[in-house]
C-alpha cells in the first residue's frame, strides 16, 4: 500500500503498526473462535481490555487510583452537555474560558444545561490568541473552570495550565493534544477527549475524574445513562459499550508508551510542528500563520496563502503529491495541517519541503 501523508484533523492517522495489529486479530480474537466485535460485553476478555486500557491511560498521564476513567459514547460534544448536567447547578455555574469554538460550545451548552458563566474569552482576536491566565475571573461560586487545552479549529494550544482554587476543580477538553506533550496532568480534576485525534478511531470518550468529583454527579434527578458515577460504579460495562474502538483505543496506548509516552511524544511533535512553522515563516510572507506565534499549536499548524485562488492550486497540487487533509476548517478558512501523534515526523518533513516548492513556483 502507498500510505499517503495523513493530515486530517480528526478522525486522523492512526500509527501503521496498530492498523496491521488490528488487522490481524480482526477475524479471530487471541484463540476462542471468533472476533472481538462478535463477543459479549460481559465476557472476561473483554473486561480485562476495559480494565488494562484503563490503567494504560492512567500510566501514561501519570495519575494515580484517585482517579477514575470513564469510556463514554457521544464524543467530546457529549461532554459538553454532561459536564454541567453532573456537576454545576443554577447556584453554582461552571466558568468557561472562551479560546476558540469547541470552547464557546461547550459554554453555550452548559448554557442550555442550566447555567454557565464566561471566565475570560478572545473571541475578540477572532480566535487567533487564547485569554491569558491573568484575565480569567471566575464565577464567585463556580463548581468548575473548564478549559479547551487545545483549539483544533484555529491552531492554537494553551501553554501553561491556569490556577484555581482547591475547591474549583479544573476541567480539561484535551481532545485534540492528550498525551501529546508532558503536562501536570494532576493539576486537572476532570480532563476528557474523544478518541479519533490521539486516542485511536472515533467512538469512544475517555473521561477521568479524580473520585471525589463522583459523589458530586450522582444527582438524582439525572437519567442514569447521563451519570458518571453509573459509569463508575459499572467500571464503564453499564451499557454495551463501543468495545472494538476501546481495544483500538488500547493498541494506540500500548504503541504510545513504545514510544517512550507524553514526554518523548512532546518532544517530538515540536519538532515537527517547528518543520512546518519554519516553513511559513521563512516564506517572506507568503505564507501567513493565523495563530498568534506565542500559542502556536504544535498539534495544528494554520496559515493563509496571498489569495483564495492559490490556496486552492495549493490543495490541489498538494493532494497530487500525496498530502491529505490540509483544507483549513469552513469557519477559519486558509490551510491546516494536523500532526497529532501518529503522523511521521517524515510526513512533516515532505510536507515543509513541498511548501518551500510552492512558494519558488508561484511566489
Ligand atoms: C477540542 C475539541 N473539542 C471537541 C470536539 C468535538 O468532538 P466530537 O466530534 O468527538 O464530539 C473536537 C472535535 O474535533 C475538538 O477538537
Amino acid at each position: 500500500m502507498n500510505r499517503r501523508h495523513n493530515f486530517n484533523p480528526g478522525p486522523a492517522a492512526l500509527p501503521l503498526e496498530v492498523l496491521r495489529q488490528a488487522h490481524e486479530e480482526a477475524v479471530e480474537y487471541g484463540n476462542r473462535g471468533m472476533s472481538l466485535m462478535e463477543m459479549s460485553h460481559r465476557s472476561p476478555e473483554v473486561e480485562r481490555i476495559v480494565s488494562h486500557t484503563r490503567e494504560l491511560l492512567l500510566e501514561l498521564l501519570g495519575l494515580d487510583d484517585r482517579y477514575e476513567t470513564l469510556f463514554m459514547a457521544g464524543g467530546a460534544s457529549a461532554q459538553f452537555g454532561l459536564i454541567p448536567m453532573n456537576l454545576a447547578t443554577a447556584d453554582a455555574p461552571g466558568s468557561y474560558v472562551l479560546s476558540g469554538s469547541f470552547a464557546e460550545k461547550a459554554y453555550q451548552e452548559a448554557i442550555r444545561a442550566g447555567s454557565a458563566h464566561a471566565a475570560a474569552t478572545s473571541k475578540q482576536t477572532g480566535w487567533r490568541d487564547i485569554p491569558k491566565r491573568e484575565e480569567i475571573r471566575l464565577a464567585e461560586n463556580a463548581a468548575y473552570l473548564h478549559i479547551t487545552t487545545n483549539n483544533t479549529i484555529e491552531g492554537t494550544q494553551l501553554r501553561e495550565l491556569p490556577d484555581v482554587p482547591e475547591n474549583v476543580p479544573l476541567i480539561g477538553d484535551m481532545t485534540s493534544d492528550i498525551l501529546s506533550r508532558p503536562l501536570d496532568y494532576a493539576r486537572f480534576g476532570l480532563l476528557y477527549a474523544s478518541a479519533q485525534k490521539n486516542l485511536g478511531p472515533a467512538g469512544v470518550t475517555a473521561v477521568i475524574l479524580r473520585r471525589d468529583l463522583l459523589e458530586r454527579s450522582a444527582k438524582a434527578d439525572l437519567p442514569l445513562i447521563f451519570r458518571y458515577d453509573t459509569f463508575a460504579k459499572n467500571e464503564s460495562l453499564y451499557n454495551t459499550p463501543p468495545v472494538h474502538a476501546i481495544w483500538m483505543m488500547m493498541l494506540v496506548l500500548e504503541w504510545t508508551r513504545k514510544q517512550g509516552g507524553a514526554a518523548k511524544l512532546g518532544e517530538r511533535n515540536a519538532q515537527k510542528a517547528k518543520r512546518l512553522y519554519d516553513a511559513i515563516d521563512a516564506s517572506g510572507g507568503f505564507y501567513e500563520g493565523i495563530a498568534a506565534a506565542e500559542v502556536r499549536s504544535d498539534m495544528n499548524i494554520t496559515w493563509k496563502l496571498p489569495n483564495e485562488e492559490l490556496e486552492r492550486l495549493f490543495l490541489e497540487q498538494a493532494e497530487r503529491n500525496g498530502f491529505e487533509g490540509l483544507a483549513g476548517h469552513r469557519s477559519v478558512g486558509g490551510l491546516r495541517a494536523s500532526a497529532y501523534n501518529a503522523v511521521p515526523e517524515q510526513s512533516c518533513i515532505d510536507l515543509a519541503a513541498f511548501m518551500r516548492e510552492f512558494v519558488r513556483t508561484h511566489g
